[in-house]
């Protein structure tokens, strides 16, 4: 698939999907939201909730999911929400993910990888963002929320094809198990 940067005249746009219980990742979607705009593609915010068929994920250029990390784990919400993404046509699409945690911060990478490697979209290449829930109502979480937006933004804008990243489905992450046939 062939990505080409939006023409001129014409407005990118960026969808930020995420869950949040106690409103840290919903703050970290909103500055990444921001950052986004400042690098003049449109972004619009949606909790999961807020999307109820795969048809609604069609047509944005890149995608920014966003969870945090309950029991070492993605939120219950967003494992939902990406069954149903499964259904979207996201390939190739330019994929973020972000969630605030206190230690061990695991649900951004899985998120990520299922984005790289189920979807098959293409990855951002500062890979997920993940932010200590202490730094995230702080000025420096929300320049580091906006420079992730940003910079997403800039990436998309680079014209891309997939040949570009042949690795992506040739090689998978470390496996899970030492049984694991690779
Ligand atoms: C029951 C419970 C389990 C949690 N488990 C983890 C965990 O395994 N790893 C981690 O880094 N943070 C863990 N956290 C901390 C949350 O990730 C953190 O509070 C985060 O900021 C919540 O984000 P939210 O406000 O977007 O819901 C846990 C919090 C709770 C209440």
């Amino acid at each position: 698939m062939l990505h080409t940067p939006p023409k001129e005249n014409e407005m990118g746009k960026v969808l930020v999907v995420y869950y949040s219980l106690t409103g840290r990742t919903q703050l970290m979607a909103e500055y990444i939201a921001e950052g986004v705009r400042f690098s003049e593609y449109e972004a619009t915010v949606k909790r999961t909730n807020e999307i109820a068929t795969a048809e609604e994920l069609n047509g944005y250029d890149g995608y920014l999911f966003g969870s945090p990390t309950y029991h070492q784990d993605m939120a219950g919400p967003i494992k939902n929400f990406l069954f149903l993404a499964h259904h979207a046509d996201l390939r190739g699409r330019l994929a973020g993910a972000f969630g605030s945690y206190t230690h061990s911060g695991d649900a951004p990478a899985m998120v990520f990888d299922t984005m790289r490697y189920v979807f098959k979209m293409r990855p951002f290449h500062l890979g997920a963002f993940n932010l200590l829930e202490a730094k995230v109502g702080t000025q420096e979480g929300r320049r580091a929320g906006h420079d992730y937006g940003r910079t997403f933004g800039e990436e998309l804008a680079q014209p891309w094809t997939e040949a570009d990243d042949e690795d992506r489905e040739s090689e998978p992450p470390e496996s899970p198990s030492p049984w694991a046939l690779t």
